[in-house]
């Protein structure tokens, strides 16, 4: 998968599914199972470290997380989040940071959150050769300036900055935008927009293709139940029911049984 070839799916109309990875072993299932993109999400602060907010993870976090989703990886198009902090204070940081990321790593892209605030910033990593993704809308790393996670743009001054924001990415050459947590009607307008592809995040079903956090689709996380999610799975039922049974069964003296030693 290629960031060319996301752009001809806009074009054919054919959706695009993406979903996070933080680790070797999710990345290889997801991988195999055809995903087109994977995430490497700052959201991992949240899933896999148990903040309540993404602004703590680090550059070598993140870097760690991606080096290990790349070794599960050898179809889908890797994209790194750039972590809060690494970026917004001026385009040479911006640049150092993402070309760690890609020499690090192995990833494909990067994603930064922001549009006007960071246009310096995104054009001196393109200018590298570093594609990039663009994410607006809901923007976690905003969130003590937004204050609440609940639906952007429901005013129209904000929805035209944000419409502007993404005509602005298109333009300067990113290969995508995220659009997260924004009504769908919104969501339909800039995908109609913009020449590249859009994916949305609780944006509704005009994206040329959407985005999950993989461990709240597959039913990990069920403190966690916006209108957006749909549950694909129930696995933390199902780990606590096998866990519960291998503690009985380990207790009981049940195993291993002569079959399961040597
Ligand atoms: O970090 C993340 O998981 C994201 C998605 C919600 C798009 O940015």
């Amino acid at each position: 998968m290629t960031t060319r070839r996301l752009i001809e799916m806009k074009r054919r109309g054919e959706k695009i599914a993406m979903l996070t990875a933080y680790d070797y072993t999710m990345a290889r299932i997801l991988d195999q199972a055809g995903v087109d993109v994977l995430l490497v999400g700052d959201s991992a602060a949240n899933v896999m470290a148990g903040y309540a907010t993404t602004l703590p993870i680090t550059l070598d976090q993140m870097i760690y997380h991606a080096q290990s989703v790349m070794r599960g990886v050898q179809r889908a198009l890797v994209v790194v989040d750039m972590p809060f902090g690494t970026y917004q204070g001026n385009s040479k940081q911006a640049l150092a940071s993402a070309i760690r990321i890609m020499k690090e790593t192995g990833a494909e892209a990067v994603k930064m959150e922001g549009g006007a605030e960071i246009r310096e910033s995104i054009e001196r990593i393109l200018c590298a050769g570093i594609p990039v993704m663009g994410h607006l809308g809901l923007t976690p790393q905003s969130i003590n300036k937004f204050g609440t996670y609940s639906v952007r743009a429901r005013e129209e001054a904000e929805a035209e900055k944000l419409l502007a924001d993404a005509r602005m990415l298109d333009e300067i050459g990113c290969f995508g935008i995220v659009l997260e947590k924004i009504p769908a009607a919104l969501t339909a307008r800039v995908t109609e927009a913009i020449s590249i592809p859009v994916i949305g995040i609780g944006a509704g079903n005009a994206a040329d293709g959407q985005v999950l956090v993989t461990q709240d689709m597959l039913g990990l996380n069920d403190g966690f139940a916006p209108r957006f999610l749909r549950r694909y799975g129930h696995l933390g039922e199902e780990i606590s029911n096998s866990v519960s049974h291998y503690i009985i069964d380990v207790k009981s003296c049940d195993f291993p049984n002569e079959k399961e030693q040597y």
